[in-house]
């Protein structure tokens, strides 16, 4: 079989945190597949070029079969030219004391033009998660400035979240996270969201049934939802690693597909569960091989359930009307 052809993987913010985790990995196949080449294209600003030279130089000193180029930029329309699959990471991270929310007037216009460089120059087939915070509604506002690519191509990063309640749930039922499935974020990527654990399996039995429901309700919840916070209390830094662990699990569920199983993603609402049409918003996702994404719209919710669905909701209603000006 004769190689396959290069895909163009634009990563930004490549010289941050989160960067430098993400980077190795993709380099080293872990994401689009051990027999997949790619070209990297990295975007910083012009303040983090130097640093993102020594990442590059690292890169070459790893001699990645799989790389057969690197671009290094601070030009957006560079970064994204041609691009298949676009990590938008690079924006401020929080520090203590603040909501990922607070961060939508320092790093939501930054997603206004980098929505405009896509559009202006990705390939036909470009796939975008977008990482950087609040991510759904930057990912909102990146999509309301590439008006020629299909809305369903944009997703948001919630699979941080449907980690740590895999990780959590095994934690707590002597498992490992291989032995639980069927857990879903809804919502927000911030503490309105809502893992739902009304479909979960720990070793096949189900969650609701063997769980404490006090734990489940309160502990559990709370954790999932605030546990961006407690690494930045604890590490003085934001989760980093996991994060780009994360994307990593996103971006390849969305190229091999996930065998009709749902993730957690957040995807432009159709309106489903009464969520407002067009917010980006976590549902139970099956990423199909071809790339397509299916929500699942018949999942069962009782009314506390639609209540935090809801309020998610809500949250991100307010979010949209305080960027309105950049979507
Ligand atoms: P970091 O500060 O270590 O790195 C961010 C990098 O982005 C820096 O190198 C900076 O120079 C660069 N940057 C800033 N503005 C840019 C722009 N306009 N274009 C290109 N690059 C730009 O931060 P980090 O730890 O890597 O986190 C990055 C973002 O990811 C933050 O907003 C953080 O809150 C978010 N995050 C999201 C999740 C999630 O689950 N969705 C998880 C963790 C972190
Ligand atoms: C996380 O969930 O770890 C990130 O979104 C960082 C943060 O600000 O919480």
């Amino acid at each position: 079989m004769s190689p396959k052809a290069p895909i163009r993987v634009a990563i930004t913010g490549a010289a941050g945190n989160i960067g430098y985790s993400l980077l190795w990995r993709i380099a080293s196949g872990n994401c689009f597949g051990a027999d997949q080449p790619i070209i990297l294209q990295l975007l910083e600003i012009p303040q983090g070029m130097d640093r993102l030279q020594g990442v590059v130089m690292e890169l070459v000193d790893s001699a990645f079969p799989l790389v057969h180029d690197i671009v290094a930029t601070d030009d957006a329309k560079v970064a994204f030219d041609g691009v298949n699959q676009a990590f938008l990471v690079g924006s401020r991270p929080r520090g203590p004391g603040m909501d990922r929310s607070d961060l939508v007037a320092a790093n939501g216009p930054i997603f206004v033009g980098q929505g405009q460089a896509l559009n202006a120059v990705a390939a036909d087939d470009v796939r975008i998660i977008v990482v950087g915070n609040p991510c759904n509604t930057n990912a909102l506002i990146a999509q309301r400035n590439a008006p020629d690519i299909p809305a369903e191509r944009f997703t948001a990063m919630t699979r941080l979240d449907h980690n740590r309640a895999i990780g959590q749930l095994a934690l707590k039922g002597g498992a490992t996270p291989a032995d639980v499935e069927g857990v879903i974020v809804w919502g927000n990527h911030s503490n309105t969201m809502y893992p739902d654990v009304s479909k979960a399996t720990v070793k096949g039995a189900s969650v609701v049934d063997t769980f404490d429901a006090d734990w489940l309700a309160s502990e559990f919840h709370n954790t999932v939802a605030t546990r961006g916070g407690a690494i930045i209390k604890a590490r003085g830094a934001s989760s980093a690693a996991s994060a780009a662990n994360a994307a990593l699990d996103h971006m390849r569920d969305w190229w091999t597909g996930t065998n009709g199983k749902p993730v957690s993603m957040a995807v432009p609402s159709k309106g489903w569960y009464d969520i407002p049409e067009g917010l980006m918003y976590s549902v139970p996702t099956i990423c199909h091989a071809d790339g397509t994404l299916e929500v699942i719209t018949d999942w069962e919710l009782d009314d506390a359930a639609k209540a935090k669905v809801k309020a998610s909701a809500d949250e991100l209603l307010k979010e949209k009307a305080a960027v309105a000006d950049l979507v």
